[in-house]
C-alpha cells in the first residue's frame, strides 16, 4: 500500500477506460501553467461524475468550487442540449483560467461561472429560480461545507444527487479533536447529512493519484 502504487493504478485505470481528451488534457495544462493549486479531481473520479450525472439524466448541475474548470467540464459534457451548469468559483484568476478551459472545451454556452464566494451568490441562485438542481458537487473551502449543504437542499428536489469531495482527508475525518477547520468543516458536513431525514447517504474512500480522501454522496428523498 503506497502513493507509487495508487498513481500506478489510477493511470492503469484512466489509459484502460478513459480516452484521452485535448479539452481536459489542455486544462490541466493550463492550469499548471498559471499557477492554480493541483485540487482538480483526477481523471477517473472526473468520470465518475460525469457517470452519475448521466445515470441520472442531469440536466441542472450546481458546482461549487470551480478552480481551473476540470471537474466543470467533465460534468458539463453530460448535460444535454439546453442543459445548464451554474459553477461559483472565489478566487477570479482561478475563474479567469477556467473560462478559457471551458471555452477551448467549447462548452461556454452550457455553463455559467460566476466569481465571488459561494454564499454572495447562492441566495440569487435561488431568487433566479436556476433550480432545481440535478446534481450539486460541492468542492470548495471545506469549512463552509455544512452551509453548502443546507444551499443544496434548498435547491434541490427529490431524487437529486448531492456530491462531496475531499471528505476522508488522509483518515483525519475520525479525530474529533483534529485541528484543522476543513477537518471540523467536513465532520459537521457528516453530522448534518446523518442528522436529516430527507438524506439516505454514503461515503465511499478513494486511493489514487490524489492520495487518500473520499466522496460522500447522499440521495434527497
Ligand atoms: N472542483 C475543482 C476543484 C476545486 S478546488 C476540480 O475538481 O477541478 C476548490 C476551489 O474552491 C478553489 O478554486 C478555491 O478558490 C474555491 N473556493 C474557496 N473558497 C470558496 C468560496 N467561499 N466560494 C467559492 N469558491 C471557493
Ligand atoms: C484541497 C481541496 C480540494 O478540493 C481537493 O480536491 C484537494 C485538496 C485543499 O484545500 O487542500
Ligand atoms: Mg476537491
Amino acid at each position: 500500500m503506497n502513493g507509487k502504487h495508487w498513481t500506478a493504478v489510477d493511470t492503469y485505470i484512466t489509459d484502460q477506460l478513459i480516452p484521452a481528451d485535448a479539452a481536459l488534457d489542455a486544462a490541466l495544462s493550463a492550469n499548471q501553467k498559471a499557477g492554480l493549486p493541483a485540487h482538480d479531481v483526477s481523471p477517473p473520479q472526473g468520470k465518475f461524475l460525469q457517470l452519475l450525472a448521466l445515470a441520472i439524466g442531469a440536466r441542472r448541475i450546481l458546482e461549487i468550487g470551480t478552480l481551473g474548470g476540470y471537474s466543470t467540464i467533465w460534468l458539463a459534457r453530460a448535460l444535454p442540449d439546453g442543459g445548464r451548469l451554474v459553477t461559483l468559483e472565489a478566487e477570479p484568476r482561478h475563474a479567469e483560467v477556467a473560462r478559457g478551459n471551458i471555452a477551448r472545451a467549447g462548452l461556454t454556452h452550457l455553463i455559467d461561472l460566476r466569481v465571488g464566494p459561494a454564499l454572495d451568490h447562492l441566495p440569487a441562485i435561488e431568487a433566479e429560480a436556476l433550480g432545481p438542481f440535478d446534481l450539486v458537487f460541492i468542492d470548495a473551502d471545506k469549512p463552509n461545507n455544512p452551509a453548502y449543504l443546507e444551499w443544496a437542499l434548498r435547491l434541490t428536489r427529490p431524487g437529486s444527487l448531492i456530491i462531496g469531495d475531499n471528505v476522508v482527508r488522509d483518515g483525519a475525518v475520525v479525530d474529533p479533536d483534529y485541528p484543522d477547520a476543513r477537518v471540523q468543516g467536513i465532520r459537521r458536513f457528516f453530522d448534518d447529512i446523518a442528522a436529516n431525514p430527507r438524506l439516505s447517504a454514503t461515503a465511499l474512500q478513494t486511493v489514487g493519484a490524489k492520495g487518500w480522501d473520499g466522496f460522500a454522496m447522499a440521495l434527497v428523498l
